[in-house]
């Protein structure tokens, strides 16, 4: 980010009330991501963890509460937002638009009801891929929207095309120039739209579109991840008429505006609950995860009685007992909620290289989400990649510390794992990767007692 824009994002906070003073913290925060943030993490392997972690707020659901603030005709107040980069990325292309933002102890009071443009910031829109889900709302309660192409993880080609036909279907008129899609309505109507592929971002895009929409949408062959759920339940507080959310259709009748919301706040983050599920298992040690709900889990638990992973659960906590037994090999194939999570496919390889036999993996929903394995066989991992879709990992192996960059999200916490079992030290670069889906993971780590650091 250059100085120019900081200064505009300092300003926009300092003109605001006092009690918006903290939109600067989240200006400065994300600054201090960018320059003086660590960069690299040291791990020295093969300790045993122990104790209890307790699960921050689930992002993908942050990500779309922070967008839905758009829809509401005041502020509205979000609770257990974890944070982290990707959340101080929305927050700021919020901030930029107009919004008034406090963020504090994971809470935060957003009021985008006055924002004086509805054009998205390319260098902020090219860094996380949930700015694409900013157009539903935009569209609904501005009647205009500019979106340069979204980014983020570079796990494959990730279009917008089912977003495009949907919001047409609505209403919408859609043109593409050189700052990006240029999309504008008089007023959304309610509209049937099929989505071919199922798709998360999509689902929640046009549900918070058809929620201020005239007339009823129906939305046919949706996710039905629990985030969306919470979306919708949320949503439906504050007076919007949301049905089947959580199943493949959902219906919505648009209503003309969403009242004040008393509280919105978001569920533990289940990929997180996995990830240290997972970190237990490979590290053979007993941990309790605090603050999770393993019913979301629960095709990680059935791969976890194939493998022999012992685990006792709660309503609210998942505990991962240390073993000596052998792990057995197991097959995943990545499946949209309640299927295996493309989220914990990385994690999972690392518990692989323990198991016992030639285990596979089917990636079905990225083409870009096993390129980590090459890297992976740097720690001595026997890895191989039949094509970008499928691969299989035999054990188990005694992994060995190395040097890496983190290529996303999610791999990179799946190297921390390895680094975690490994011989010797590892040494992880390129953690804003980690830092954008993970708060706080080195002294949370160090606290259950990981020998590791930041750099
Ligand atoms: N797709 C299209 N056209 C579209 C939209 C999607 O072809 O217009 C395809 C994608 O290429 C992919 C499939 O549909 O093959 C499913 O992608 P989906 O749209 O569900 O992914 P997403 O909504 O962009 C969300 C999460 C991801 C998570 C996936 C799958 C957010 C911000 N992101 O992405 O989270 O992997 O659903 O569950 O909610 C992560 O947290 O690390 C992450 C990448």
């Amino acid at each position: 980010m250059n100085k120019s824009r900081t200064t505009r994002n300092l300003s926009i906070a300092e003109t605001g009330k006092s009690c918006y003073a903290t939109a600067t913290t989240t200006t400065l925060q994300t600054l201090k991501t960018k320059t003086t943030m660590p960069k690299t993490i040291i791990i020295r392997g093969q300790k045993e963890l122990k104790g209890s972690i307790t699960v921050m707020g689930a992002k993908n659901e942050a990500l779309k509460a922070v967008a839905a603030s758009i829809l509401f005709p005041g502020p509205v107040t979000i609770t257990n937002i974890p944070d982290i980069a990707d959340i101080q990325c929305l927050f700021e292309i919020l901030i930029s638009m107009g919004a008034q933002i406090q963020y504090q102890n994971h809470t935060a009071t957003i009021d985008a009801s006055k924002l004086h443009t509805t054009t998205i910031p390319k260098n902020l829109a090219q860094k996380i891929r949930a700015s694409v889900v900013l157009i539903g709302p935009l569209l609904a309660r501005y009647q205009k929207a500019v979106l340069p192409p979204p980014g983020g993880d570079t796990i494959g080609k990730r279009p917008i095309d089912f977003f495009i036909h949907a919001l047409e279907k609505m209403g919408a008129s859609v043109t593409f120039t050189k700052e990006g899609y240029q999309c504008t309505t008089k007023q959304l109507r309610g509209a049937q739209i099929f989505i071919p592929q199922i798709s998360v971002t999509a689902t929640e895009t046009m549900m918070m579109a058809a929620t201020l929409a005239k007339g009823t949408t129906v939305i046919k062959n949706c996710a039905q991840e629990p985030e969306i759920e919470a979306l919708a339940a949320n949503l439906n507080e504050a007076g919007a008429q949301i049905e089947g959310a959580g199943t493949h259709t959902i219906t919505i009748h648009g209503k003309k505006s969403l009242k004040a919301l008393k509280k919105w706040n978001i569920l533990p983050d289940r990929i997180e609950a996995g990830t240290f599920a997972i970190l237990a298992a490979a590290t053979r040690s007993t941990l309790t995860i605090k603050r999770c709900d393993p019913n979301h889990l629960q095709s990680l638990l059935y791969e976890f009685d194939h493998i022999g992973v012992p685990y006792t659960q709660t309503p609210s906590t998942l505990t991962i007992r240390k073993t000596s037994k052998q792990y057995r090999a197991t097959s995943i194939k990545t499946h949209e909620y309640p299927g295996f999570p493309t989220d914990l496919q990385s994690q999972l390889s690392i518990l692989l290289t323990q198991c016992q036999g030639m285990s596979t993996i089917h990636e079905t929903i990225f083409e870009g989400r096993l390129h980590y394995l090459e890297t992976l066989k740097k720690f001595g991992a026997k890895v191989i990649l039949f094509d970008p879709h499928r691969a299989a990992i035999t054990g188990p192996s005694t992994l060995k510390g190395t040097t890496v960059e983190s290529p996303d999200i999610r791999a990179g916490i799946a190297f921390l794992i390895a680094g975690l079992i490994a011989k010797n030290n590892t040494t992880i670069k390129n953690i804003y990767q980690i830092q954008r889906g993970a708060e706080d993971i080195v002294n949370r780590l160090k606290n259950i007692g990981a020998d590791i650091e930041e750099r």
